[in-house]
């Protein structure tokens, strides 16, 4: 193997970054040329491709975003798509390929795996953490603490006010930045697409109110609906006779310098997602799992399901009061 390529695709996560520079680095060390495909597959499809040394990957494991930039790329999913980054990928010379993304890049990593003699290791990069295969993905650690922060400052309001506050946060088809954020700050609730209905939750509220309580906080996953929780808080009205307020946490959540766990954990992944290049293996997202490296074909990493921890929903359920 020669000359390496990566790219960064779907939703940019804090992180990614310092996970490009593990690679490049991974790379050169391993007397290999690293090339930086631009724009996720819209840039692959184009050949649209620069070189990447140690020293274009300095100073940027701090930074948010991703130099390489990203897009979702529907043409991708076409066979003509895939055909145009195959030609691309056979001009440039590209012998592998580390993929940073979510299940979206892995359905497009897994088809291009098929289709050509390119080998392909993929980094789970989102902040959503909804991967099978890794008990953590690049960029959920600095998400739930962009949403903690936001929620604490929330409190304050909240408290000064008597307020109910309803705190939208990020996660796809999941709940995962809901339940460790909601945990985190202390919520008296949490809503997630797993859990979804909001049933109980009146009864729930209610009933603290009339024991007193004054003020709340809800957390309330996006699921596939942004913005869906100013009709939870129309709810609330109806139900409750109160008024709340709704906080749309959004985008807010995907940018921002890395934690120091996304850090680690984006060096740790990129790093590895090389030497399983080098090691013959194809066709495999490398993750964490229970701090050791674990390997995942990448059609299980969105063919599985990865369940929110059923010990973290009860601790959820027993601190709220
Ligand atoms: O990257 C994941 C995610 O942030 C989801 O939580 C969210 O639903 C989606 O991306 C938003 O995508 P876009 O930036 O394309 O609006």
């Amino acid at each position: 193997m020669k000359r390496i390529g990566i790219l960064t695709s779907g939703g940019d996560a804090p992180g990614m970054n310092a996970c490009i520079r593990a690679v490049v680095r991974n790379v050169l060390d391993n007397g290999m040329e690293s090339i930086g495909i631009k724009r996720g597959y819209t840039g692959l499809i184009e050949g649209d491709m620069v070189a990447l040394d140690r020293k274009s990957v300095a100073n940027v494991i701090h930074r948010g975003g991703t130099m390489l930039e990203t897009s979702r790329c529907p043409e991708f999913t076409t066979p003509e798509g895939r055909a145009k980054a195959i030609k691309a990928l056979k001009e440039a010379e590209i012998d592998g390929l580390v993929l940073l993304g979510g299940d979206g890049t892995f359905r497009g990593g897994a088809l291009l795996a098929n289709e050509c003699s390119v080998s392909i290791s993929g980094v789970p990069t989102t902040i959503d953490n909804d991967v099978y295969g890794t008990d953590y993905t690049v960029g959920f650690d600095t998400a739930v603490n962009t949403a903690l922060e936001a929620i604490d400052r929330i409190r304050d309001t909240a408290l000064s006010h008597e307020r109910l506050f309803f705190v939208e946060v990020m996660g796809h088809h999941t709940g995962f930045i809901a339940l460790e954020s909601g945990i985190a700050g202390g919520a008296e609730e949490t809503i997630t697409p797993e859990t979804g209905n909001t049933d109980d939750l009146w009864t729930r509220l209610r009933e603290s109110f009339e024991h007193g309580k004054k003020s709340a906080i809800v957390v309330v996953a996006e699921g596939d609906q942004p913005g869906h929780t100013f009709a939870i808080a129309q709810e609330a009205k109806d139900k409750l006779k109160i008024e709340s307020r709704v906080c749309i946490l959004g985008h807010v959540q995907r940018g921002g310098s890395p934690t120091a766990h996304d850090r680690v954990l984006a060096s740790n992944l990129g790093s590895a997602a090389v030497s399983a290049l080098l090691k013959g293996k194809s066709g495999y997202m490398v993750g964490q799992v229970k701090n050791e490296i674990v390997y995942t074909a990448l059609a299980h990493t969105w063919g599985k399901k990865k369940a929110l921890s059923t010990r973290l929903e009860e601790l959820a359920s027993l601190l709220s009061a």
